[in-house]
């Protein structure tokens, strides 16, 4: 297989992070941590997970980050907006992910990092208001204005590329409509202030009409609409969302499949949440949980295919909560209970209570979709990433086909388009060859046994 010719990942990469709240704050004090050594980027595919390569007794297993050209962590440069104007520090401590005492050694570069005023309307986010806001006249003035920021972050920086990452708050959910369908009703759209055109779309417009790759960590539309498509694939441009997959999805997407490969039946799950920061206080307003609702809902069907296993999964009960109360900040708690059977019928249940931090689990995805985009850019791919999937509650797939949810599946269909950038094989783990006594006499330099005791049989019968 040809290796795919992929642009060296040279200079600075600009990573530009629309919403700067906990998980902005979160991933850059983490960033900035990393760089003093005094913390590991653990959950992240691009730092920490290693790739097999070849057949297995070839014991090849680079790093990803060895494996493929990634930008290096040192060459990051943050920036973004937000309607509040709170440095990172300040939003830091606030978030409250991490103790005051570990972000105080990354104090300065932190206090260094402010957001830019940011595109917003508070008919899309119910429960936010602030002061950090653009004023325009029309929201493709408002686009324009958004270009002009991020041409001017990467002249003051010296970036060479950029990529963008939504981490803002879920907008109220809304359906595909007319002004979404191509770049021109989009174009239109925006210079006649369309309410079909969310805060999100406007950021998502500007980057990608710019040729910057962009990532979308709610579940907004924002990039997830025919236009943006169309405009992706003429800028080519990488595009990928929506919502990031941490916490009580994650964990579904882990046990369904395992449900699922085994045969056991599902007769429901309810899932329940409490988290106390400001995502969860935007998320207490009934639009903002509906796109939330909706992203999360939509995963059990997909991994366990109940029009093709009617008696395991056609009737089965699914129930989302997500309750908004303050004492947790950012340490979320979530309750699974799943009612499953079994053989003959006979019920069973698993509990799970996940004490998890959102936003340490959210961090690491931001990292490795901003270096990924970056690549995949550098190896001219453009339009919707599916490869990305694995990072995303609702994967952005192309409209005739259906999302993959089961989280190895993800993984390995990552890992496989790796292989196919680099030219490497493409994984199947069948494995068969592995018995196949020629192939076994080359691997071990000894005669294969199972030819031999057939020509032991074919003389036998000769004789
Ligand atoms: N933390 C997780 O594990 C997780 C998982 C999946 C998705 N998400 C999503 O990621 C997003 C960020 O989560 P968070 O916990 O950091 O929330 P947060 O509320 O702490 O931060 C969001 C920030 O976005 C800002 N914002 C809102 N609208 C904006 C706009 N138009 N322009 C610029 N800034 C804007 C808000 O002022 C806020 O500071 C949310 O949409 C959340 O639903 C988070």
């Amino acid at each position: 297989m040809n290796a795919t010719t992929i642009q060296p990942a040279q200079g600075r990469l600009g990573v530009l992070l629309p919403g700067m709240g906990a998980v902005t704050s979160t991933f850059i004090a983490g960033m900035a941590m990393h760089r003093q050594g005094l913390g590991d980027m653990v959950g992240s595919l691009t730092q920490m997970q290693t790739l097999r390569l070849g057949k297995r007794y070839e014991g090849r297993r680079p790093l990803i980050k060895d494996f493929v050209p990634l930008a290096d962590t040192n060459d990051l440069v943050f920036g973004g907006w937000d309607i509040f104007p709170d440095s990172m520090y300040e939003t830091a401590l606030n978030a409250g992910v991490f103790p005051a005492a570990t972000i105080e050694p990354v104090r300065d570069a932190l206090s260094e990092i402010s957001p830019m005023p940011a595109v917003f309307d508070p008919n899309y986010v119910r429960r936010l208001d602030g002061p950090h806001v653009k004023r325009a006249a029309t929201k493709w003035d408002l686009a324009r204005m958004l270009m002009d920021d991020i041409e001017a972050f990467k002249q003051a920086h010296n970036l060479d590329r950029v990529v963008m990452v939504w981490c803002g708050s879920t907008e109220v959910y809304q359906e595909e409509a007319v002004v979404h369908s191509s770049v021109e009703t989009l174009e239109q759209g925006l210079k006649a202030n369309d309410p079909g055109i969310p805060p999100s779309m406007i950021y998502a417009y500007a980057a990608v009409k710019l040729g910057i790759p962009y990532a979308n960590g709610a579940p907004n539309l924002s990039g997830d609409v025919p236009a943006m498509v169309e405009l992706a694939n003429e800028t080519k441009t990488p595009i990928s969302g929506k919502d990031f997959k941490t916490g009580q999805t994650l964990m579904k997407t882990v046990l369904a499949p395992g449900l699922h490969a085994r045969m056991l039946g599902l007769q429901g799950w309810y899932s329940t949440n409490i988290l106390g920061n400001r995502d969860g206080e935007v998320l207490d307003d009934p639009g903002s949980f509906e796109a939330k609702e909706k992203s999360k809902m939509s995963v059990l069907d997909s991994i366990l295919e109940p029009s093709l296993y009617p008696a395991l999964y056609g009737d089965y009960a699914h129930k989302v909560r997500i309750d908004y109360y303050p004492p947790r900040g950012d340490a979320k708690e979530g309750w699974d209970n799943i009612d499953i059977f079994g053989w003959m019928g006979m019920p069973m249940q698993i509990k799970i209570n996940f004490l998890c931090r959102d936003s340490i689990l959210a961090a690491p995805i931001v990292l490795d979709l901003a270096l990924f985009l970056d690549l995949a850019k550098r190896a001219e791919l453009s339009g919707i990433q599916e490869w990305l999937s694995f990072y995303f509650k609702s994967p952005q797939h192309r409209a005739d086909l259906t999302p993959q949810h089961d989280l190895f599946k993800q993984h390995l269909k990552l890992e496989n388009t790796l292989r196919v950038l680099m030219g490497e094989e493409v994984l199947d783990h069948a494995g068969l060859d592995y018995y196949d006594d020629e192939k076994g006499r080359s691997i071990k330099g000894e005669p294969p046994r199972r030819l031999e005791r057939k020509s032991e049989t074919e003389s036998e019968a000769r004789s």
